[in-house]
This record gives structure tokens, sequence and C-alpha cells, in this order.
């Protein structure tokens, strides 16, 4: 069975749930794959801090980036650092070092995202980024998959769960924004620092990449208007459900006559909706095309575990082309399934 070497660069919450999934679900992945997915590497600034996590013989943490760069036995590099400059400089450095690249880094994508797929493509290697758009939702690949086939019109989604959170909590329990901020801090919802949530530009980051795959443009950042949450009161969010509507805090990507319209603000909508059923920290993703008609896929848009998922999900996926590359055998979707247990049988 073909071994592929993979180097994580981060150790946080989210690497660290891709770690735990890794462990935990090997031998699925193992037959899934029909290869070895195996950790090497894991750079960090300080290993000191990770002393209380066990890792496995074959992996051992690293400070200096090129030991992992420089390394030709990886063919993996699974970027979970966040942020978008050290991020980018390893994440070229990996695509021109013709590794593949898993990130979960929406600033990067959101920001250099066209750049780093041309150089992937240029290098002959895959770049994949299922994580970096809501979490353990699986949109990236259901949009240019799944949906290839349609052209979609429209794209809906409740795309913050801190400002899902504050908002629901405060429909709700008649709370007010600062005290509801509070506690999303309080739970870690939101960073110490919410300003990207509350503002709507962690929703408008996320609105990009995702139209960008769906409308078939370079789309950026700064391209989508953006208004966030700050001034609503519980006023506003009384005299809505007074006429059947919830507030939320939408990310509305649609074709026009004059092309391509690009929001994120506060929006009511009806309470028969069913973005208006997604409460607490929750997001959802509404899309229309012109076969579906439309599809919602709803989720936790955040976490060690859900967007571990879709970290593993991606590395598995390159794990397979690498295979088949090295192989020129494609794995069958359905391989090494155990008959049907039939107790009594
Ligand atoms: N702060 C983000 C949110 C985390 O509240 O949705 C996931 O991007």
């Amino acid at each position: 069975m073909t071994t592929i070497k993979i180097a994580l660069l981060g150790f946080g919450t989210v690497a660290q749930g891709t770690f735990n999934l890794l462990q935990d679900n090997a031998e699925l992945i193992k037959n899934r794959t029909g290869v070895n997915v195996e950790i090497s590497k894991i750079y960090v600034r300080n290993p000191e801090k990770y002393s209380h996590i066990t890792l496995p013989k074959t992996a051992h943490y690293v400070t200096n980036i090129d030991d992992v760069l420089q390394d030709e036995n990886i063919q993996m590099v699974v970027e979970l650092m966040g942020g978008t400059t050290f991020a980018k400089e390893c994440v070229e450095g990996a695509l021109k070092a013709k590794k593949n690249v898993v990130t979960a880094n929406k600033d990067l994508l959101a920001e250099s995202g066209p750049y780093l797929l041309e150089l992937a493509s240029k290098n002959g290697v895959d770049l994949r980024f299922e994580a970096s758009v809501l979490g353990g939702i699986p949109i990236i690949r259901t949009l240019y998959e799944s949906l290839a086939g349609n052209r979609i019109t429209e794209l809906i989604g409740i795309m913050n769960g801190t400002t899902n959170f504050i908002l629901t909590k405060m429909s709700e329990e008649g709370l007010s924004y600062q005290d509801v901020l509070k506690e999303a801090q309080d739970l870690g919802y939101a960073e110490a620092d919410p300003t990207a949530d509350v503002e709507g530009l962690d929703a408008a980051r996320k609105l990009a990449i995702l139209a960008s795959i769906s409308f078939n443009r370079r789309i950026f950042f700064e391209d989508v208007t953006v208004e966030g949450i700050t001034s609503i009161d519980t006023e506003d969010i009384k005299f809505g459900k007074e006429f059947g509507y919830n507030i939320k805090l939408l990310g509305i990507a649609k074709e026009t006559s004059q092309g391509l319209s690009l929001n994120v603000y506060p929006a009511f909508i009806p309470t028969t909706h069913p973005l208006a059923s997604v409460r607490g920290s929750y997001n959802a993703i509404y899309v229309k095309g012109n076969g579906i008609d439309d599809v919602m896929l709803y989720g936790r848009g955040a976490g060690s575990l859900p967007t571990g998922s879709s970290v593993v999900s991606d590395i598995m996926e390159v794990a397979k082309n690498v295979s088949y590359n090295e192989t020129g055998r494609l794995k069958p979707f359905y391989y090494d399934q155990k008959d049907i247990y039939s107790p009594g049988k």
C-alpha cells in the first residue's frame, strides 16, 4: 500500500482536531483511500507547549520551516496556522517545491486564492481548502463537484457563528448586544477582538471564496459590500418579530441584470424561510441553481473536530490523487466494503 507523508503547519485547535481524526479514523481512511497517510512532521514555534500530546512514532516536531519545505519525502503540507504573511510564504514555498497543499486559511484564500491556485496548477500539484469556509459544512466540494452541472444563480448564507449566536440570544432572550457579545467571547465563539465577526468582514471573506467558485470569477474580499450587526438593537428585533421576520446577518451573492451583486448585511427574513430557523452558533448556506432549484447545507461552521473533518477529507482526496499518479490506478468508489452485518446469519 502507498504511504504518503504529510506535514502539519501549526498545532492549534483545528490542527489538533485534524490530528485526532487522522489517528482515530486511520483504518477507515486507509480503506477509503487505499493509502496510508502518515504524519511525518509538525511545524510549531514552541514544541514544549504540546508536551502533553503523544505523537505517533512516525511524527516529530520541527521549528524550522525549511525542514518541511526541503524534505523531498513530504508530499503534502497541511497549513493550519492562519494569518496571511508567514502562512502565504509557506504555502507558496510548498507549491513551488511541488508539494500538495491543504489549508483551512480563509483570509489567505480570500486575499490570494486565484494566485495560489494558479501557482499550484503551474507546479502540477493540488491546493485544497474545504475547511476554509464554514468549518465542517462540506460546501466547497459541493459547489465545484456535486453542483458543477448547474448554473448557480444565488447563494445566501449565514456564514458567521458569532453574529448568529448574538442575534439568536437577542431575539430569544431579549438580551442586549453588549451582554451577548461578552457571552460569545466567554464561550470562545468570538475572537478576543471580535471586529471581523461583528462588522461582517469574516462573512465577506467567506462569501468572496464561495462566489468565486459558484460564478467562475475572480472575486476578492474588497468586491463585497459589508455592513455588520453593531447597530442592531432589541427594538429592531422585536419589530421584525411582530411582522413574522427574524434578523440574520446574511452573505448574498446574486446574478442580476447589472452583473453580480455581493453583499453582507443584517436582513429581515420571513420566519418561514429555512434560514430563519438556523439558531445559535450554527451556519447554513442556501444555493439556487438552474438544475437543482435549491439546496441548503446546515452545520457547525467552526470548531476543532468539525473543521478537522473538512481538512481530513481534503487530505484524503489529495492522497487518492497522489496514489493515482504513482500507480496509474483509480481507487474504486466502493473499496474494501465489508458485507452487511446480518444478525442471526
Ligand atoms: N469567528 C468565526 C465565526 C469562526 O464566528 O463564525 C469561523 O470562521
